[in-house]
């Protein structure tokens, strides 16, 4: 996730802005850069890769000012590169921009200010900001950048400066964070308090659409109407390392606490609002002939594999269309078989993982046509792939994947439902009555979070189970498989996954006093089957966790514990349904010692075989 910063006072700008993007790394990011304002005008050094070689630049090209902005940029729009790196100026060079975030009408802002002959430098969202600031610029910066947050639909947090304004920074905030630190004679923004805490423990939050002006001896804050705001200076009293997990005690927490605002970011920009609701993967080079395909072939690794599963499942519900999912290092070495039509969606967080590379390769040599869903922009999978729909999470830290598979089961819906629409298998209604529902997920994520505390209280009961099992069927039973996997990759736990109606051919033989079963119930029309599947197990005496809807009561009787989401249409259950068992396998590794962010054995990114 990029970071911003900026800083004015009395110091030189330069080295304070480079230490705290430093403090700022550990969100990952793939270029930096920075813009000062001193004697010599605004002065901007950009660098693909790491903060090294900006400070190689910077070091052969000494800049000086007491007032700037910095960024460490992960690519959402436009591939790691100096150009598209942050901060964005705009023609003349007088008003420079950093942001954080994803400006959802930004290829319509871009044709409205190429048309009054703005020439673009860029592929990102972001140079429209400056270019807009500029349009209203008339000496008063703040009401420029008030102007401009007018025209802008999406996610940000900003920093701006500008040549003619040499004591002020203006920073806003709208579904990214950016906090404010108040120094004596100097003042400085960041998106997260590990940034600041070098120089001052006083932190000012801002709130969405906030605007602060900050001055060397002053900061003040609006609304976007320009009315003054009084902000409460809070006191920081963290220590750097809980600050860079944002207060968590791990990154993982963090992450699956990240995720109501990744499935945001990942879906807003891909819904179109006119008359009536509809999906917009036109951006991404999406056109009908792709619907027409005779058959989907999902291919992937570990859990984004399972969110293959669930694509199947949903792709064959919406759009009537046979999907088959292959697991990429199965695949590679089979001698599968292409039909003309075939179409690949290829799943991976990294867009580097070596099987999963390998299948598309292949795929791509049968002469099929490849979707990618990845989470790194410029990844190889994004460049080698025809089109691209970018999960925006922001970087995965956690080695165990959780924010990059809830948003990739968002991509999947919205690739399904848009095949679905537009082979008429879905009408215009339940399209929309299926985005209404989408829309309301990162809602319920949040609200199944903010009970999270009773997923700790069981772990701690239950965190030295011997055997874990995790069943349902359909889109449950693709939980489960993800489930299990997040369990036994960081508490070590024998944990499986079984399709409930498979327990009678063989695994129940395993079940004793000693066995915990995880029995995920949200498909209606099989809850009779389910409560058969849960007695037999309970009969062998397993204790039994259920997971369902908030007004189901139909388990209370046989569960040893109920976990309730909030309701929503079956087929879209399995982004509530995995965050408990998230949180239950995140608590139980605590329980049991373990680093769950660094779980033995494990690499983030399987760059070989
Ligand atoms: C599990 C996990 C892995 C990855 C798998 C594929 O938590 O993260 O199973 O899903 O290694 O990685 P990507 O998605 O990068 O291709």
């Amino acid at each position: 996730m990029c970071g911003i910063v900026g800083y004015i006072g009395d110091e030189e700008a330069t080295p304070v802005l480079i230490n705290a993007l430093k403090k700022l790394e550990y969100r990952g990011y793939d270029s930096a850069g920075i813009a000062v304002l001193g004697d010599e005008g605004l002065v901007v050094r950009k660098a693909k890769g790491a903060l090294k070689f900006l400070e190689q630049k910077i070091a052969a090209e000494i800049i000086r000012g007491t007032m700037g902005i910095g960024h460490t940029r992960w690519a959402t729009h436009g591939e790691p590169s100096d150009q598209n790196s942050h901060p964005h100026t705009n023609v003349s060079g007088q008003i420079a921009v950093v942001h954080n975030g994803i400006i959802e009408n930004h290829a319509k802002l871009k044709a409205w200010l190429t048309e009054r002959g703005v020439a673009f430098r860029s592929e990102t969202d972001t140079e429209v900001i400056a270019h807009l600031i500029d349009f209203y610029y008339s000496g008063n910066l703040l009401d420029a950048v008030r102007e401009a947050l007018t025209r802008l639909e999406g996610s940000y947090a900003l920093g701006v400066i500008c040549q003619t304004n040499t004591d002020e920074i203006i920073a806003v905030r709208k579904d990214s964070p950016l906090v404010i630190g108040a120094g004596e004679g100097e003042n400085i923004i960041a998106s997260d308090v590990p940034a600041l805490l070098e120089y001052t423990r006083n932190v000012y939050y801002l709130d969405d659409r906030e605007i602060a002006v900050l001055k060397r001896g002053s900061v003040e804050f609006y609304d976007e109407e320009g009315r003054p705001v009084q902000k409460e200076l809070c006191r920081v009293e963290w220590d750097v390392a809980a600050a860079e997990k944002g207060g968590y005690e791990h990154f993982m927490l963090k992450e699956i606490h990240e995720q109501p605002t990744a499935l945001t970011d990942t879906l807003r920009a891909r819904i179109k609002t006119y008359a009536t609701k509809s999906i917009n993967l036109e951006e991404i080079g999406f056109n009908e002939s792709w619907a027409k395909a005779d058959r989907v072939i999902i291919t992937a690794c570990g859990t984004a594999w399972h969110a293959g599963i669930v694509g199947k499942y949903a792709f064959e519900h919406f759009a009537r269309i046979p999907v088959d999912v292959d697991i990429a290092s199965e695949f590679r070495y089979r001698d599968p078989i292409f039909n003309p039509g075939d179409i690949f969606i290829i799943i991976s967080q990294s867009g580097e993982t070596a099987d999963t590379l390998a299948a598309m390769r292949m795929a791509k040599k049968s002469g099929a046509r490849i979707i990618a869903i990845t989470n790194v922009v410029g990844s190889t999978l994004a460049r080698e792939a025809d089109l691209v729909m970018y999960t925006w999470a922001g970087p995965e830290i956690a080695v165990a994947s959780t924010k990059a598979f809830t948003t990739q089961l968002m991509c999947v819906y919205l690739i399904a439902l848009k095949f679905g629409a537009l082979r008429g298998c879905i009408s215009e209604t339940e399209l929309a009555y299926y985005i209404d529902a989408l829309e309301e997920l990162p809602a319920q994520a949040e609200r199944i979070l903010s009970h999270k505390e009773d997923i700790q209280r069981f772990a701690a009961g239950n965190f030295n189970k011997t055997k874990a099992f995790f069943m349902g069927r359909l889109f449950d039973y693709a939980i489960s498989l993800e489930s299990a996997l997040k369990l036994k990759e960081i508490s070590y736990t024998h944990s499986e996954a079984f399709a409930a109606g498979e327990l009678k051919h063989g695994p129940i033989a395993l079940v004793d006093e000693s066995t915990l079963v995880v029995a995920i119930c949200t498909q209606r029309a099989l809850f009779e089957k389910m409560e058969s599947n849960i007695k037999e197990v309970k009969a062998r005496g397993a204790s039994i966790i259920v997971i369902t809807y908030d007004d189901e009561h139909f388990f209370d009787a046989v569960a040893d514990e109920v976990f309730r989401i909030p309701c929503t249409p079956d087929p879209l259950t399995p982004i509530l349904s995995v965050i408990p068992c998230q949180l239950y396998a995140y608590y139980c590794a605590v329980q049991r010692g373990n680093d769950p962010d660094k779980p033995r054995n494990l690499a983030k990114s399987v760059t070989v075989e």
